[in-house]
């Protein structure tokens, strides 16, 4: 087999930033899918419909001329976000869904919810009329290892929130555990799960082979080899619970090769060959396409692609460094070789 159709992807987790990094990556997500999720996790955050409206506006010119692309997007919650956002982001047609980041969780989450109690007319507001809430899904209590935050989220966390808003439709973003995929699996209720390329493709010795590697630090964190193998299984399992989100989070390499090292990895350019890469070894490259094309628009009631893709095997080099406004970046895995291409891939 030399070629996959594929419909055309989305990406249900995205970063596009704002100005000249947003003008430097986002043709690379619109020539490989026709949709995504973009996070609000911007400085200030994007809490209100009315940024959330502004920022798409800032995308949407921000494409190259001739690129189909639309970005969906969402709003940072925060402890004072009022109820009645809710309803004006229903009613613009254009925020898609509401984002939970515990403050201090990652990258621009100083705004982030501090008391999860103080958001609960907003949860209500959100159950009731079926708009998604997407969780950062790690604690941030120093007392826990950064491996186990996850993990204990859940715990602490998830199970809480989702025994006082059963109905709430929730997305369990970027899992990166056995426990994440195993809770997602057995939960009852509207839950679903982005998984990223990396966390598919690698595990934690990826940021140590052969010295520290930066560009393989995100979060949450690379797991190991027994997580990667059960996100794998749960990626390939043909459960609709599972789909596809990047969380590609561009930052320029001088701040990825630091002391203080950012976390994100930029997979945008070269996302969906990753995903192959990922579900071919797993010899499940026939279950690819319900993953990244059906089950995420399914999830979020929105009708699925219909022009389609094509990926040829044929080896190619992922480029060591990308231009990213006056600054480079350094795509993940660059340097490294890949077996399917996308077919209209310029270089
Ligand atoms: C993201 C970023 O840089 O905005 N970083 C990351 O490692 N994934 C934030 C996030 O999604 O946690
Ligand atoms: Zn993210």
């Amino acid at each position: 087999m030399d070629t996959i159709t594929l419909t055309r992807p989305d990406d249900w987790h995205l970063h596009l930033r704002d100005g000249e990094a947003l003008r430097a990556v986002v043709g690379a997500s619109a020539a490989q899918f026709a949709r995504a999720i973009v996070m609000p996790n911007l400085r200030p955050p994007v809490a209100t419909v009315a940024q959330a409206l502004a920022y798409r506006q800032r995308i949407l010119e921000a494409l190259p001329a001739g690129a189909a692309f639309e970005p969906l997007m969402t709003l940072y919650l925060t402890d004072n976000t009022p109820a009645d956002e809710i309803r004006r982001a229903l009613d613009s047609g254009g925020v898609h869904a509401v984002k939970l980041y515990p403050a201090g969780a990652t990258t621009n989450s100083d705004a982030g919810v501090t008391d999860l109690r103080r958001t609960w007319p907003v949860l209500e507001a959100m159950q009731a009329c079926g708009m998604p809430l997407l969780v950062h899904g790690e604690v941030t209590d120093p007392a826990v290892d950064v491996f186990d935050r996850e993990a204990v989220f859940i715990e602490r966390v998830l199970e809480p929130l989702r025994r006082d808003f059963p109905a709430l439709r929730v997305v369990f973003e970027h899992i990166t555990t056995r426990q994440a995929a195993q809770y997602v699996t057995q939960a009852q209720g509207p839950i679903a799960a982005t998984i990223t390329a990396h966390h598919l493709l690698y595990n934690r010795n990826a940021l140590f082979t052969g010295g520290l590697r930066p560009h393989w630090y995100c979060l949450p964190v690379l797991k190991r080899e027994e997580h990667r193998r059960a996100l794998l299984q749960a990626a390939i399992s043909g459960d609709p619970r599972f789909f596809l989100g990047t969380d590609s989070a561009p930052h320029a390499a001088r701040l990825k090769e630091h002391a203080a090292a950012c976390a994100g990895c930029y997979t945008a350019p070269h996302a969906i060959e990753l995903y192959a890469a990922a579900f071919e070894q797993a010899g499940a490259l026939g279950r690819l396409e319900a993953f990244a094309s059906f089950n995420g628009p399914d999830f979020y009631r929105l009708p699925r692609n219909t022009a389609r893709i094509v990926l040829r095997r044929e080896r190619w080099t992922v480029p060591e460094s990308l231009p990213f406004g006056a600054e480079h970046i350094v795509p993940l895995a660059g340097g490294e070789t890949l077996a399917w291409k996308l077919a209209d891939r310029a270089s």
